[in-house]
Formats: structure tokens, sequence, C-alpha cells
């Protein structure tokens, strides 16, 4: 049977996490919005792609959450940009009540879902995602460390003028400037990476990754990334749908983990069936643990500012 995905927003991300999951033939597709008629122009355009692309998955446009019903799994991606003159905070207090009420109604339609959060700011949405929703945490998953790894990779394999493909690695703690890539567990076809760059090339790389969103909002001016964000998100749902069990870097609820206690913050787990298959403790170094736990400060000043 076809499995069901409901992606809430219709804007940059959620149509193109539309748009790869079709092309991918991973579940037929609703995309929700509160805008009238943006969520049913974009579905009904990515319909009539099917015949000429080869998928034949169904996918709706609708503003009506009965048209959500019993979906496998849900990408919320619904939200307010910063605008000029907004705080971090007010952004922070509008995409709170957001999230609330959407997935309010999202897991009153589909109380087995699996969700996938991906607004901003990601970590403090996941967790509020978790309490509104009460579902247990292997199925309430932040989309960050994929997409701040893949960049982390990009930037390696550029500087050493080798194939993406051959850089594994990941990136820690919160989705903002305070996240943690770890060269001493990276590494390009099996050699770490710290044998194969100079420090202070790390050093630059590191500190472009944690400001690898601001880097293309100043090139865009009027919006944020977009297609690696949502290609992030569909390597999360194929893992899931196929039971993969992939190890991948996904913002996930800590309960005592890495020493941090109730709060979501970005670490490697196995992605499978169930969601949250296994949050994978590595050993880190005690730079590497403070800089995880700086980290961690910095998500739960957001989430006791909304008192999630
Ligand atoms: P966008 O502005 O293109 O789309 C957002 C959509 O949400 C709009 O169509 C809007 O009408 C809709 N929306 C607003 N309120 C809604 C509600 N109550 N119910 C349903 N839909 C509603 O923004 P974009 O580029 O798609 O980004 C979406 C979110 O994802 C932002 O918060 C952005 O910061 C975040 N993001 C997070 C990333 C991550 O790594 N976690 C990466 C990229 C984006
Ligand atoms: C990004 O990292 C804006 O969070 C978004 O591109």
């Amino acid at each position: 049977m076809r499995r069901k995905v409901t992606v809430v927003g219709a804007g940059n991300v959620g149509a193109t996490v539309a748009h790869r999951l079709a092309d991918k033939q991973l579940a037929d597709i609703v995309l929700i919005d509160i805008l009238e008629g943006v969520p049913q122009g974009k579905g009904l355009d990515l319909l009539q792609a099917g015949p000429i692309e080869g998928y034949d998955v169904h996918i709706q446009g609708t503003n009506d959450y009965r048209d959500t019903a019993n979906s496998d799994l849900v990408v919320m991606t619904a939200g307010f940009p910063r605008k000029p003159g907004m705080s971090r905070h007010d952004l922070l207090k509008a995409n709170y009540e957001v999230v609330k009420t959407t997935i309010e109604k999202v897991v009153t339609h589909s109380p087995e879902c699996i969700l996938i959060i991906v607004t901003n700011p990601l970590d403090a949405m996941a967790q509020t995602a978790l309490r509104v929703s009460a579902f247990s945490r292997n199925r309430v998953i932040g989309m960050a460390g994929v997409l701040d790894t893949a960049r982390y990779r990009t930037f390696i394999a550029e500087a050493l003028k080798v194939s993406v493909q051959n850089v594994q690695g990941f990136v820690l703690g919160g989705h903002g400037d305070t996240m943690v890539p770890v060269p001493r567990y990276t590494t390009v076809a099996g050699i770490p990476v710290t044998e194969l760059l100079p420090p202070q090339t790390l050093e630059a790389i590191i500190r472009r990754t944690a400001g690898g969103g601001a880097e293309i909002v100043n090139y865009l001016k009027t919006g944020s990334a977009f297609y690696a964000p949502s290609a992030a998100v569909v390597e999360m749902i194929d893992a899931i749908f196929h039971d993969r069990r992939k190890i991948l870097p996904c913002a996930v609820y800590l309960e005592g983990e890495y020493g941090i206690d109730g709060l979501f913050v970005g670490v490697p787990v196995k992605l499978g069936a169930r969601g949250i298959e296994e949050i994978i403790e590595i050993k880190l170094s005690p730079e590497e643990r403070a800089a995880l736990h700086k980290s961690a400060e910095a998500v739960k000043e957001l989430v006791q500012i909304i008192g999630v």
C-alpha cells in the first residue's frame, strides 16, 4: 500500500519536499497551507508533471486538515520568515503559534504519524511539536543536522577537490551559530580529515558551515535555502519508509544522553521504520562536549521563552 505524507506549508521548502517525494515515488502527498489556492495550484502543477517525469503518486493541495487524515508522516515547514524590524524573539513567538496550532490539527487527524519538523528556530519548534503532540520521542524528529552536515561535507570536498561522496562526518548541536562540526570524526575515503587539511582550513570550514544558512539568505535577500533543506528532509523520509536504519544527525529530545536532559539537540541517530530507532552516543573530547553543551544552552534559552 502507498504511504501518505502531508507537508504543512506550501512555500519554498514545503513545495520542494513535495516535488522530491514525487520524483522518488515515496508516497502520495498532501500539501496544506493557510493561503487559499497556493497549495491547490502547486499540488495540481506537481501532479501534471507526473506524466512527463514518470511518477504516478497522487498529489493534492488543500486548506482542509481532513484531507491529511491518516498520514504516515507529516513534514512541518509552515512559518513566517524573519521580516525587517522583527527580532529573533518575535519570530520565535510567531512561529511557536503556527507550529502549535498546526500540530494540534495534524495529530487529531493522523495520531499515528511520524513528525519531521523543519520550521525555525528548529530545535525549539521540534520541542513545541513534541509537547503539543504528546507523541513518544522516537516520532518527533527535527531536520537540521543532515543539512548542516551536507554543507560541511560540501566545503571539505571543495577544499580537497574530491567527490562529496568521499566525505563522511556529522554536525552536532542546535541549528544555529553554536552548531558543532566534529573534525575528529570526519573522514575522506576513510582517511581522517585532520590528516588532509590544516587546522586553519578546517576552522574556516567550520565557521562557514555554522553560517551556512545566513550565507544563502544574504544572496537571496527575500528568502532562505530550500533545495538542500528539502533534499535533507527526503533523505530522512527515505530512511524511515525503507527502514534503512541509516545513521543521520537529527534533532532529538535528549533524556540524559550526552549529559543533556529534556531538550532537543542534534546528535547522530539511527532512522528506521519507527522513526528514531536509537540515539547513538559517541565519545566526545572535553572540548567537543563543552561545545555541545554551549549549543544546548542556546536552545534552552529559546524553549524557556516559549515555555515548552
Ligand atoms: P516560505 O515562506 O516559503 O513558506 C512558509 C509557508 O508556510 C508559506 O506558504 C505560508 O503561507 C505557510 N504558513 C504560514 N502560516 C501557516 C499556518 N498557520 N498554516 C499553514 N501554513 C502556514 O518559507 P520556507 O523557505 O519554505 O521555510 C519554511 C520554514 O523552514 C522557515 O521557518 C524556515 O526558516 C525553515 N527552514 C528550516 C531549515 C532547517 O534546517 N531546519 C532549513 C530551511 C528552512
Ligand atoms: C538554513 O540553515 C534558514 O535554517 C535555514 O538554511
